[in-house]
């Protein structure tokens, strides 16, 4: 019945935004960060997710990127991110919002699409960057990595090509900025949005959780799709207590 009601509420909205988090990519084998097993659970943020910690010891942060770019690329797209990725394929007016690095929507849009140009149609609005790709700490030099990061000392870590400065992960660390312009389309898609679809997020960071409520406040109906509690339960028109890989390919259906 909410299920129905979900299919319908996505089918007739002209502009639909979707935001996912870590969840969307649980069934791949990415871990999440607060859950059981999650990441947060194990690592301390402040001490490999921070511009300070960077500072301190840029080979330990390097080690623990590079373990998990070497984790995530084994991983593959599950049925939801197919299923999305399908969708934006064959309807226009949905915008994807993720705030996952793992790139695993990318992969997905270019399975389903077949090409990289036909991919950019399905494509996410990246609001946390992503794990394989690279920026300079001195100039504006970014990257997509193709090689495997060689953590073992500071000699060996990556530098840029430019101007020789230290590379760092291309990632949204602890008191950083967002990217303005992915800021911008997301919370532009939110205010035009009929429908919103939440995948697999606690709602717990912000800014990025505020893409949901910014929906929300310009009408769009909720659906909220996490086999557990999040922060948008309250706000949520529909909420399935599903698993994404087994619930969104019937509700983009
Ligand atoms: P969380 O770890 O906070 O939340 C993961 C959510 O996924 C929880 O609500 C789970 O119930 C749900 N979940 C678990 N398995 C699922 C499944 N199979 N299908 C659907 N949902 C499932 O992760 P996020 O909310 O994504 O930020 O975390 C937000 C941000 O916090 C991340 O982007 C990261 C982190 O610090 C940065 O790195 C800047």
């Amino acid at each position: 019945m909410n299920e129905a009601a979900a299919r319908d509420a996505l089918a007739r909205a002209a502009r639909v935004v979707v935001f996912t988090g870590a969840g969307v990519s649980a069934e791949s084998g990415v871990p999440t960060f607060r859950g059981a097993g999650g990441l947060w659970r194990t690592f301390k943020p402040e001490d490999l997710a921070a511009p300070a910690a960077f500072g301190r010891d840029p080979r330990l942060v390097w080690e623990w990127y590079a373990w998990r770019r070497e984790a995530v690329a084994r991983c593959r797209p599950n049925a939801a991110h197919l299923a999305l990725a399908r969708w934006m394929l064959a309807r226009d007016g949905v915008a994807l919002v993720s705030q996952n690095v793992d790139d695993l929507h990318e992969r997905a849009a270019l399975e389903a699409a077949g090409g990289a140009e036909a991919a950019a149609r399905a494509a996410p609005i990246r609001l946390h960057g992503s794990l394989f790709h690279d920026q300079c700490t001195r100039c504006t030099y970014r990257v997509h990595a193709s090689a495997p990061v060689n953590a073992s000392s500071i000699d060996t870590l990556p530098h840029c090509p430019d101007c020789g400065g230290l590379l760092r992960p291309d990632v949204v660390w602890f008191g950083e900025m967002l990217p303005v312009r992915e800021v911008q389309r997301a919370f532009a898609a939110a205010a035009t949005a009929e429908a919103c679809l939440v995948i697999g997020t606690t709602g717990a960071v912000y800014p990025a959780a505020g893409v949901v409520h910014a929906a929300k406040s310009a009408g769009a109906r909720v659906v909220v799709v996490d086999p557990g509690p999040t922060e948008f339960d309250e706000i949520a028109d529909v909420k399935l207590c599903a698993r994404a890989g087994e619930m969104v390919p019937l509700v983009v259906a």
